[in-house]
């Protein structure tokens, strides 16, 4: 059975994502609810919950599909193929235009056969909690209410969709650098085994080099992911300098047929993606 998660399915979701070995924390899935209460759903055996898949959108034009995850004792029963389908079937009542994930090697085949095509690569780096660089920045990273408006524009211009829901429910518990900075921001938010360090979008090289390194600056000696696509040269640039490597690849794919915002986005002026379940 397929139906709409809840709140108290939390502890169950956590179980899926940690046979995956994934970053997510209970607040994660806390966040997916409150941006999209009616797009994340669970499928269910006599009680458990055995897979899960979220769909957030942006606006009319984008939605982000994430979180597709299957107790590996039930794999390969078409649980997944079931999720997915029912949330596109959901988006596609909604009249969103199109809808893009990030893909495992995993994942890819399915998507493949459900009708996404991949765009281009997305790297997690990391940073072992044994290397130390020394990230003094500028300015430092803190909470915050809200993002400026000029930022929320910044980031609106940057993807080609708008993100400001999400990124006024990261304020809610993510520190931010650069909020009264008018070129860029980035956000870093605790995970279970990593910071994350993301979203992060800035006007230039320099902006972006200064948020990071205030990001990072309070998290010495702690292990950090960040997700960028390695098109964007300047973040690859970056990450090495401050102590990053790769250490996964995933496909980012868009549903054939929808008119991808990619394409048109000024995609090097994201330094760092939201996450894999929110692109
Ligand atoms: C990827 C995952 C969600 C698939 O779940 P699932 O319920 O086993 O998938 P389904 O049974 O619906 O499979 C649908 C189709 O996807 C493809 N597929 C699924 N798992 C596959 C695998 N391990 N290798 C190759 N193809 C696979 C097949 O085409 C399959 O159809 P088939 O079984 O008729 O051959 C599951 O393996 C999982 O949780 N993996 C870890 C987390 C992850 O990587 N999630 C994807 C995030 S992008």
């Amino acid at each position: 059975m397929i139906r709409q998660m809840r709140d108290a399915d939390i502890p169950g979701a956590m179980r899926l994502k940690h046979a995956a070995g994934w970053n997510q924390t209970p607040s994660d899935w806390q966040r997916l609810l409150r941006l999209e209460p009616e797009g994340c759903f669970v499928a269910e055996r006599d009680g458990l919950v055995v897979g899960s898949t979220t769909a957030v959108r942006y606006g009319s034009e984008m939605a982000w599909l994430g979180m597709v995850l299957v107790l590996p004792e039930f794999r390969r029963q078409g649980i997944a193929r079931g999720l997915v389908q029912h949330a596109l079937d959901w988006l596609d009542l909604r009249g969103t235009r199109t809808c893009g994930l990030d893909a495992t090697s995993m994942g890819k085949p399915l998507y493949e056969e459900v009708g996404f095509v991949s765009t281009e690569l997305i790297e997690r780096w990391e940073r072992p909690p044994e290397d130390n660089p020394s990230c003094g920045g500028r300015t430092s990273a803190r909470s915050v209410g809200t993002l400026s408006a000029a930022l929320e524009r910044i980031d609106r211009e940057a993807c080609n969709y708008d993100r400001s829901l999400l990124l006024r429910d990261l304020c809610k518990d993510s520190t931010v650098a650069g909020a009264s900075c008018p070129e860029g921001f980035a956000f870093g938010r605790p995970g279970s085994s990593a910071w994350f360090v993301g979203p992060c979008v800035a006007k230039n090289a320099r902006a972006a080099a200064s948020v990071l390194r205030a990001t990072l600056e309070s998290r010495q000696g702690q292990r950090v992911f960040w997700d960028f696509l390695p098109s964007n040269r300047s973040a690859r640039e970056l990450a090495t300098e401050l102590g990053f490597q790769p250490v996964r690849r995933l496909e980012r794919m868009m549903l054939r047929g929808g008119k991808s915002p990619t394409l048109h986005s000024h995609s090097d002026e994201v330094y760092a993606t939201a996450g894999f379940e929110f692109g």
